[in-house]
């Protein structure tokens, strides 16, 4: 049964979504980003409910599978798009499903390993697939068509299943992958979907099998790299409070005594591959030995939001696995939605002791801003598929286009 609580943060949603209709012609949208746009700042506003229902009622927010989400819905919205796509729906395994798979392909050939975000407790949204899908087709053709897309269908939190569950269902398919020859495997992960993309380095490490390649590249949206934020971190001049008008995570659902317990249960948070950001003391030491941050083969692409309450997490994080500067150099919520490319982007050739590294702050951009509030490019490359990737705007496309520009210079 859906508890009290629930029940009521529930049936808020349409008062909150009317206050913010009327409030919207004097005061504009959810957050800033969003000021102009009424619909994005809706969905903006459910999500941020959405996110509060305790964790084990949202078993009955997801009402559809991701299978369903899929085949079905998306497969019939973007038809013109996914029936392009070679053995888009297939199964690879019982955890997980193609959006792409080319025929003939070579082990060497590239696999983008999509992990999906929702906090270990919601479902994939549409939006997510529908940028992902974005991505995928604004790549060069030559490279594209090399490149394969898997999803990873893990199970949720809100059915009971803690972490690190997610964690070993990646290492099933992964192992299945790498048994099948892939040495070719590059993360995407998106939030809850990055910290399984950064755990599972550290699991990898850990397992010391040579059998298994680690990783090429890894691509991190929004990686929810610290589970349990801590009391000093809700102060002025930190992200989770500077970013509390404007994000659509707060600081409150995720402490231990609210859904905590619910999404990791028993398991140690300070362990590396569940929570690096509750590892104390953070240690460089930690991060070495692995070939995809460090190896000059590899290569890695970030991004974090001006306006999001990870972004001092993500930012530390790079510090000390990518040795990444800005976490200490650069103070954030100043940007005025302007991008300084020395404030919001570092980036970093291959070296002998490092892979290439790109991190990005998005001015005024929020939690998982690239694949939430940028997934209508996906309209736009239905009306005309052979757009490319410079006529795209790449500032209410932030994200995509990156992340698009990133895959096509190391593919
Ligand atoms: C990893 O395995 C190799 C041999 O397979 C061994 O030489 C090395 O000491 C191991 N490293 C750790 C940290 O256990």
């Amino acid at each position: 049964m859906i508890s009290l609580k629930g029940l009521l943060i529930i049936l808020s949603v349409p008062f909150k979504v009317l206050l913010l209709i009327l409030k919207y012609p004097l005061f504009g949208g959810r957050c800033r980003k969003l000021k102009n746009r009424l619909a994005d700042s809706i969905r903006l506003t459910i999500c941020y409910t959405g996110l509060t229902v305790p964790v084990r009622d949202c078993t009955y927010l997801n009402l559809m599978s991701n299978r369903f989400l899929i085949k079905r819905l998306l497969g019939f919205l973007h038809k013109k798009i996914t029936s392009k796509l070679p053995h888009y729906g297939e199964s690879y395994d019982k955890n997980s499903l193609w959006l792409v798979k080319h025929e003939d392909r070579k082990p060497s050939d590239p696999i983008l390993f999509y992990l999906h975000g929702g906090g270990y407790y919601f479902e994939t949204l549409p939006s997510q697939v529908q940028s992902v899908l974005s991505i995928y087709q604004l790549v060069d053709k030559e490279k594209r068509d090399k490149l394969s897309v898997l999803f990873l269908d893990y199970k949720l939190a809100s059915n009971g299943y803690k972490l690190p569950y997610q964690l070993a269902q990646l290492h099933q398919t992964y192992t299945s992958l790498a048994r099948d020859g892939n040495t070719n495997i590059i993360f995407m992960g998106d939030s809850a979907g990055g910290n399984l993309a950064v755990g599972y380095l550290q699991r990898l490490k850990e397992l010391n099998d040579s059998t298994i390649p680690y990783p090429t590249k890894s691509i991190l949206i929004s990686p929810w790299v610290k589970i349990l934020p801590e009391p000093h971190q809700y102060t002025k001049g930190k992200s989770y409070y500077d970013s509390k008008e404007h994000d659509m995570i707060s600081y409150d659902v995720f402490l231990l005594d609210s859904h905590g317990p619910h999404i990791v249960g028993d398991v140690d948070t300070t362990r590396l591959d569940i929570s690096p950001g509750n590892h104390h003391p953070y240690s460089k030491k930690d991060w070495e030995g692995i070939p995809t941050l460090k190896d000059p083969k590899s290569d890695v692409f970030v991004i974090t939001g001006e306006d999001e309450a990870f972004r001092d997490d993500i930012l530390e994080w790079a510090k000390y696995a990518l040795d990444v500067p800005l976490y200490d150099e650069v103070k954030y919520g100043d940007s005025n939605n302007k991008f300084d490319s020395s404030k919001h982007a570092y980036i970093r050739e291959a070296n002998s002791n490092s892979a290439g590294v790109r991190v990005f702050v998005e001015p005024w951009g929020i939690h998982d801003s690239s694949l939430f509030f940028e997934s209508h490019l996906i309209k736009k490359l239905q009306n005309n598929p052979n757009l490319k990737l410079k006529e795209i705007d790449n500032e209410e496309f932030f994200g995509i286009t990156r992340i698009v520009e990133f895959l096509n210079d190391t593919l």
